[in-house]
């Protein structure tokens, strides 16, 4: 079994389900397991700001028994104040185990590598594990074992690496729809065609977002600018004009298809209010799902007994 959740694409498809089953559990009773990480304590090292995960695992925490404590830019200081190497053996001597929020992805993994405890990868500039996890959770729970279309539109950046991840595993059909230049990361897209190939997933890619939402069962945009690009917000705001997730494009899609973002939303830019409060929409249930999906990833591999 795996100590760490860097990536979706080093997890296998059993393993994505018996997660998906306990939070399921989880959802139905969410103090099912009110002691099973009983003295168990993590820390959260963030660098950069957060709502969802930072409160999904806390309270995660708290509901099975445990204890979580938030670190955030101006505690650790990782790799200024202290080498990511020393962070991860210092802590280990403490806690139980870590969630990460950092902007350059080779911290996490290295920051896992000299860590004896489980590191979860809570958002870096490459991936966003956590959120995909979750949303495949909530695409599952919306349309069970039904074949679906899923169409990405925006950025080519962590959480559609991870979303792309998830779909090569699960073996489902993606679409990606990005600017020239905006593509998902190579490197993660050479490995999901790889995985593809025996899971029998789709992954399409394209610059034509009307194409891309043809068809399509769920439409999933993120922001334009994520934390840490806002130096580069004007020239991206010019590329991305086109790729709006508005009631037009919607249009394209099948009757009855949802809406997905894995907020925070720049409403206005990468989704208009009207879609994205509209009946299509399900971000709240998507965003309420991290809690039942982050407290199925603890007990996962903070328990010995699952
Ligand atoms: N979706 C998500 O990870 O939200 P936060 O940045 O608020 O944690
Ligand atoms: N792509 C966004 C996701 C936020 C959850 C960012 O990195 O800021």
């Amino acid at each position: 079994m795996k100590k760490d959740l860097i990536s979706i694409l080093d997890l296998s498809k059993e393993y994505i389900e018996s997660l998906f089953e306990i939070a399921r559990a989880f959802k139905k009773d969410p103090f099912s397991k009110s002691t099973a990480l009983k003295s168990k304590s993590i820390a959260l090292v963030f660098e950069k700001p957060s709502n969802r995960t930072r409160v999904s695992f806390e309270v995660g925490m708290v509901d099975l028994g445990g204890h979580a404590i938030y670190l955030g830019p101006d505690e650790l200081k990782l790799g200024v104040r202290e080498s990511v190497k020393d962070v991860g053996k210092v802590l280990s001597r403490y806690l139980d185990g870590i969630v990460a929020r950092t902007f350059s992805h080779k911290d996490v993994v290295e920051l896992a590598r000299f860590s004896s405890i489980p590191v979860i990868n809570g958002l870096s500039d490459l991936l966003h594990p956590c959120q995909g996890l979750s949303d495949l959770f909530t695409i599952k729970e919306k349309f069970g074992e039904e074949k679906v279309k899923i169409a990405f539109v925006g950025d080519g950046n962590n959480v559609l690496n991870s979303l792309l991840s998830g779909c090569s595993v699960l073996g489902k059909h993606i679409c990606v729809a990005t600017p020239k230049g905006h593509e998902p990361d190579k490197g993660v897209l050479k490995k999901a065609d790889l995985i593809a190939k025996k899971s029998n997933a789709m992954i399409e890619l394209t610059n034509d977002p009307v194409k891309c939402v043809k068809s399509a069962d769920v439409v999933y945009t993120d922001v334009w600018i994520s934390m840490g690009q806002e130096s580069v917000r004007s020239k991206k705001i010019t590329a991305f004009k086109k790729f709006q997730v508005n009631k037009k494009l919607l249009s394209h899609a099948n009757k009855g298809a949802i809406v997905m973002h894995c907020l925070p939303a720049h409403r206005g830019e990468e989704i208009t209010d009207e879609v994205l409060d509209g009946k299509n929409s399900v971000v709240y249930d998507q965003a309420e799902n991290r809690l039942h999906v982050q407290k199925a990833i603890l007990l996962k591999l903070l328990s010995k007994k699952t």
